[in-house]
């Protein structure tokens, strides 16, 4: 499973990018909004340090308008993706994209239904939101099951992006699920790495080591 950063903080992208473990990086206007940055100067700079690819989304809620935001955006560089909204006219937007060879991540799905309707339209990528669903008391993980037996089944080609990840177990879930990646918040990222056992475990070798008589020359 491919790992992606869901964040617009440059200096978190690259204190992850710097253990090898990053293929990628999502923003959403409201990760833009944090930064209190200019959206082209952050997205740039994160497709800087970042060789994968890099979800940037439109605002435009109309189909024609999407589609001249997408041309805009797919000059800042090379490896960005236009992120759209699932609705009639980002599937439309979507749709006319594909055609033209532009990548695209379908985000804010909640339903199978509109999985399948954004692989259709030729999504590169569909994001379902395990979180947000987790949030009304609906099975996330479910949603990342059914969508990646229905690619499978029909021979679609989109990739499941697991989105709206709030914990370890999110992550590991959406792993035997089937996601072809997760997008994790950046302070979320350690989490996954860290165990009270690990630390305890360090302590103890380093407790015992004091005992061990010291071999010359050598710490
Ligand atoms: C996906 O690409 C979104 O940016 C993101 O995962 C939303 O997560 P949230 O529900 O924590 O805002």
């Amino acid at each position: 499973m491919k790992f992606f950063l869901d964040t617009g903080n440059v200096e978190e992208i690259k204190r992850i990018v710097s253990l090898g473990l990053v293929d990628g990086v999502t923003t959403n206007p409201s990760l833009i909004a944090k930064e209190g940055r200019v959206f082209k100067e952050v997205i740039q700079e994160i497709c800087s340090v970042v060789s994968g690819p890099v979800s940037a989304e439109v605002i435009s809620l109309k189909a024609d308008e999407m589609v001249q935001e997408a041309l805009e955006i797919v000059e800042w560089a090379p490896n960005v993706v236009i992120k759209l909204p699932l609705t009639e006219d980002g599937l439309k937007a979507c749709h006319e994209l594909s055609k033209k060879g532009i990548k695209t991540n379908v985000t804010l799905i909640f339903s199978a239904a509109q999985g399948l309707m954004a692989a259709k339209a030729g999504a590169t990528y569909i994001s379902p939101f395990v979180g947000r669903l987790d949030d009304i008391a609906v099975d996330g993980m479910k949603l990342i099951s059914d969508l990646r037996a229905i690619l499978d089944i029909h021979g679609l080609k989109a990739e499941i992006i697991a989105a709206s990840i709030r914990n370890v177990g999110h992550v590991e879930a959406a792993a035997l699920a089937g996601a072809h990646i997760a997008t994790i918040p950046g302070s979320l990222v350690p989490t996954l790495w860290k165990h009270p056992l690990t630390d305890a475990g360090i302590e103890r070798f380093l407790k015992d080591w004091e005992s061990v008589p010291q071999t010359p020359g050598h710490k």
